[in-house]
């Protein structure tokens, strides 16, 4: 690979948000596209539910607009609640135009319709979905289309490490690319860029216990915060109830569309417990349910609950949950016969890199998009399937804006090279597998569904202590993936904890025991931190 690579758009993930901004840009600018492992490891392959839209005619916007701001407890941004659903339909109905294969049926007056399945939160039957394999089917289709477009570039198993920032002619600082570290060759390029878009997913790997795939680890939130970005929001971590409990399923999840169609949360005598935490019971929004299980299984002593469908018939189990089905029956499980056992994992970041209805965020010329996003859509708590819609939604109105802006632009500065002048190979990569494991398990344990000051403090002391030894081993050694992942993590590790800790009450995903109730004295605030001042000079972030 060329060591200096330029295009006018940089797309930092290959997922439903960065393919989407992706393909929406191809016809009028040139387009690299990065993953940092296969294109197709994302979050977004593993989605399962679907995508929630406004559909059927006895849904309305004013309605997915009402359960979203329920949901999100008070801090969804509304404008940005309606910019989102009012564009749900549109963003679907290009999806189905690109060929993916929703679920079918045949409707109450005979007609061929999509069949739309329930979750927690939603008064209406919105899901739109492809069997349980929602994600996949996306992805496939947009990758396909993606690799058949001439002005995409795609680049697998490249990692960015950082972004290269400088000051324009008019003093404004702006993005112009990122370094990236291509892990086949194991060099760094410079890729620049007119614009730059982060769509790198979540942070959910931050907790031992995670539905996410390995790469979910934050790194734009990271990147741009390093940049000179705002975050807001970090403290709303979503847990998903149900995950496989099972040692070897590497907490495999269990969509929310089995509750919707009617299975039961189950304690191992197989009393139903969640009427009596929520009139809605096992649809009641993933905060309750999730805390619910977690106070049934440290009041109990127990492993783990059970998720049961067995009463549906079994066709049914297997016609809408085949991938659930068939990975229950690779542990012995038959879910048209056996409970399920399951317990909560980390499954989803509400905050992130602070945005407009464009994507813009404070950086002129860099976007952000998807997961790693906090546009106001999700508040103190997403709604389930309101995430693959704000990567459709927002990676359509961010190459909106870029379209708008690319004939203005200059072309990028050309970016300096890398230096590695003055490191070596590393003399003990024990550091950072040691570190990857203590952050990870102290995040779940002093910053997981139930919080307290102490915990908090407890997090906040160790996690300073690994910033300072990633970043001298950062300064000394040459980089490698696990190194660059580990040092973006504990970045937004630190964030996460600090907005914990800004947040004195108890709210959405937020829940402390040293302040249980939500502040109702003053209106609710989102938490947003601002970087330290950073140098006016474009910089190389590491060898300058
Ligand atoms: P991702 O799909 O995670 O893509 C991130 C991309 O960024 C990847 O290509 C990755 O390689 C790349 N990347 C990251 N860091 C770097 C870097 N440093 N350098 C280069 N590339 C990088 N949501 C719903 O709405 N409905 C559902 O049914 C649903 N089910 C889910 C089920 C599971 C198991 C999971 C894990 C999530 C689910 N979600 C669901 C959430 C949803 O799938 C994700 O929020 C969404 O797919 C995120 O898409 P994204 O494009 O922002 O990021
Ligand atoms: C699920 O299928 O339960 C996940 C849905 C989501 O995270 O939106």
């Amino acid at each position: 690979m060329r060591a200096q690579q330029q295009h006018d758009v940089l797309v930092i993930g290959s997922g439903a948000a960065g393919l989407t901004a992706a393909l929406q840009l191809a016809d009028t600018a040139d387009v690299a596209v990065l993953a940092k492992g296969p294109l197709d490891e994302c979050s977004t392959r593993y989605a399962q539910g679907g995508v929630a839209a406004v559909i059927d005619r006895s849904d309305s916007i004013s309605a997915h607009v009402e359960d979203t701001l329920k949901a999100g407890a008070g801090l969804c941004n509304p404008d940005a609640v309606r910019f989102t659903v009012a564009h749900s339909t549109e963003a679907i109905g290009w999806l189905i135009e690109l060929g993916v294969p929703f679920t079918r049926e045949t409707g109450p007056d005979g007609r061929d319709v999509y069949h739309l399945t329930r979750e927690g939160g939603h008064s209406h039957r919105r899901v739109i979905h492809a069997a349980d394999y929602t994600g996949l089917s996306i992805e496939e289709t947009l990758l396909a289309h993606a690799r058949a477009h001439p002005r995409i570039h795609l680049f697998e198993r490249h990692i960015a490490i950082d972004l290269v920032c400088g000051v324009d002619g008019a003093g404004t600082r702006r993005c112009y690319g990122a370094y990236v570290l291509d892990r086949a060759a194991d060099e760094v390029a410079a890729f620049s860029a007119r614009s730059v878009v982060l769509a790198s997913g979540g942070a959910s790997k931050v907790y031992l216990y995670t539905s996410n795939p390995d790469g979910a680890t934050g790194d734009g939130i990271a990147m741009a915060w390093r940049a000179g970005c705002r975050v807001a929001n970090l403290e709303f971590n979503q847990f998903h109830p149900t995950c496989l409990f099972h040692p070897e399923a590497k907490s495999f999840l269990i969509t929310e569309a089995l509750r919707g169609e009617g299975a039961r949360l189950l304690l191992p005598d197989g009393t139903r417990f969640m009427p009596g935490f929520d009139p809605r019971a096992e649809l009641a929004p993933r905060d309750i349910v999730a805390r619910a299980i977690d106070h049934e299984i440290k009041r109990l002593g127990i492993d783990c609950v059970h998720l049961d469908i067995s009463h549906k018939p079994a066709g049914f189990i297997r016609d809408h949950f085949p991938t659930v089905h068939d990975r229950c029956l690779e542990f012995g499980i038959d879910i048209t016969r056996d409970p399920i056992p399951v317990v909560p994992a980390a499954h989803y970041t509400c905050g992130g890199v602070r945005t407009d209805l464009r994507g813009r965020t404070d950086v002129d010329g860099l976007y952000a998009i998807g997961e790693t996003s906090s546009t106001g859509l999700h508040g103190a708590n997403r709604m389930a399937s309101n995430s693959l819609l704000e990567c459709l939604v927002f990676g359509r109105s961010a190459a909106a804006d870029i379209r708008s802006q690319l004939p203005v632009l200059d072309v990028p500065p050309e970016v300096r090279a890398w230096d590695e002048s003055r490191v070596t190979d590393s003399d003990e990569e024990v550091v950072v597998a040691h570190n990857w494991d203590e952050l990870r398990r102290f995040m779940w344990d002093y910053v997981g569904i139930v919080r307290t000051d102490k915990r908090l403090r407890r997090a906040h002391d160790r996690v300073t202590l690994l910033l300072r030894e990633i970043a001298e081993y950062y300064g000394n050694f040459r980089v490698t993936n696990d190194l660059l992942e580990l040092r973006h993590l504990a970045v937004v590790a630190d964030l996460i904890i600090r907005s914990a800790m800004a947040r004195r009450e108890s709210r959405g995903l937020h829940y402390t025991l040293d302040h249980p109730a939500s502040d109702d004295t003053t209106p609710p605030a989102d938490t947003v931190l601002t970087p330290p001042n950073l140098p006016a000079e474009p910089f190389s972030e590491r060898r300058d």
